[in-house]
């Protein structure tokens, strides 16, 4: 008999898939999300759809079907499912059983990226999604012409307690977004906001050497001059991580106004594709001299190795915690703001089970 264990929050909406990425492979995208197998797929008005990625009939996978307008046909046996997931056409048979139908999915596109709502459709309210304005304002903010993508062999939580504590930048990006190992004794957390979907944070650096990603992308006569560095950070369930980079001459205050503050956006989202595994989407965005693609291109380079110097610790935690489940961690003071998240997420998914439990059901017509 097989376990039934609830790990994602399904009334909540998910970060799936950049819109290029679904452009780029014919207009069809296979995904799993929540260990859910999901094609999605662009419709004739460029909506987009998301069905499960298993035909009713023998289990074949719909992505490696045909879209037809809003439809999509699976390309064993022909049949033709719409927009809903109800299979409108059967070659060859004149009825066709209300009954045949795959689920489908609530998306909407926001700022490139396509949302997607695993739970009751009925509870769906776009207006929830964290819609990151700088993704979608090409005027004044230049990021990467394609959000960036990374695929974790880590659960997504592992990368949460990540963002949630910058005193790991002092020391697993030493060379690269941090700069020094002094910043984590020389810095802390500060004014953490904690609310029911996550919180946010700051945390200043002051009167310190602009770090090397930064250095990399200014002009030389601002190299020798110490700036003060905050990073303001939200991050939201159930992964989104929003960040307002600033530096700053020393000394600088929101009154002097930001002419001489040199700015970044960054957004990164987390999404589980199953327990053990994460899709990780991102962009890095500036707003100075925006038409100099070398900036951005320099940007991408740094975040892109900071980030693989993350992801060494975070599947190394991974591996190891897969081999010890009895491993019991011991908290220290700078992991309050990942504890409250881990908390918001846990009382969320005890709540879905309670009022929805999964029950297991013996499957007499395996076809296997
Ligand atoms: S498996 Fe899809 S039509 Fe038969
Ligand atoms: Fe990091």
């Amino acid at each position: 008999m097989s376990e039934k264990k609830r790990y994602f929050i399904e009334n909540i909406w998910y970060a799936a898939a950049w819109e290029y990425e679904v452009a780029e492979t014919e207009n069809k995208l296979a995904r799993t999300i929540c260990e859910t197998p999901l094609v999605f797929y662009k419709g004739k008005t460029d909506n987009y759809i998301a069905l499960d990625d298993r035909c009713c009939h023998r289990a074949a996978p719909l992505s490696i079907g045909r879209v037809e307008g809003n439809c999509i046909r699976c390309m064993y046996h022909g049949m033709l499912y719409n927009e809903n997931g109800q299979v409108v056409e059967i070659p060859g048979q004149v009825r066709v059983s209300k009954s045949l139908k795959v689920r489908s999915y609530p998306v909407v596109a926001k700022g490139g990226m396509i949302w997607i709502w695993m739970g009751d459709p009925e509870l769906a309210n776009e207006n929830d999604i964290y819609d990151f304005p700088p993704l979608s304002d090409k005027v004044n903010w230049r990021g990467f012409d394609k959000g960036a993508y990374l695929h974790y062999d880590a659960n997504w939580l592992l990368i949460v307690d990540n963002l949630a504590d910058f005193s790991h930048v002092a020391f697993v990006h030493a060379n690269t977004l941090g700069g020094s190992e002094a910043y984590a004794y020389s810095t802390q957390a500060e004014n953490i906001q904690k609310g029911e979907d996550g919180f946010s944070m700051e945390r200043w650096d002051r009167d310190s050497a602009s770090p090397p990603f930064h250095a990399k992308v200014i002009p030389n006569e601002e190299l020798g001059n110490t700036v003060d560095r905050a990073n303001i950070i939200q991050m939201r369930l159930p992964g989104v991580f929003l960040m307002e980079t600033l530096f700053t001459p020393v000394g600088w205050k929101e009154k002097d106004g930001r002419e001489n503050v040199r700015e970044y956006r960054n957004c990164q989202f987390m999404t589980p594709e199953t327990r053990n595994t994460t899709h990780f989407f991102w962009n890095y965005l500036h707003n100075w001299e925006i038409d100099n693609s070398a900036i951005s291109a320099s940007l991408k380079e740094s975040l892109l190795e900071g980030f693989m110097e993350d992801k060494v610790f975070i599947e190394g935690q991974q591996k190891l915690l897969e081999r010890s489940p009895d491993f019991v961690p011991r908290s220290i003071a700078a992991d309050e703001a990942f504890a409250h998240f881990r908390n918001k997420w846990g009382r969320r998914l005890r709540a879905e089970d309670e009022a929805n439990p999964l029950a297991h059901k013996e499957n007499k017509r395996t076809i296997l």
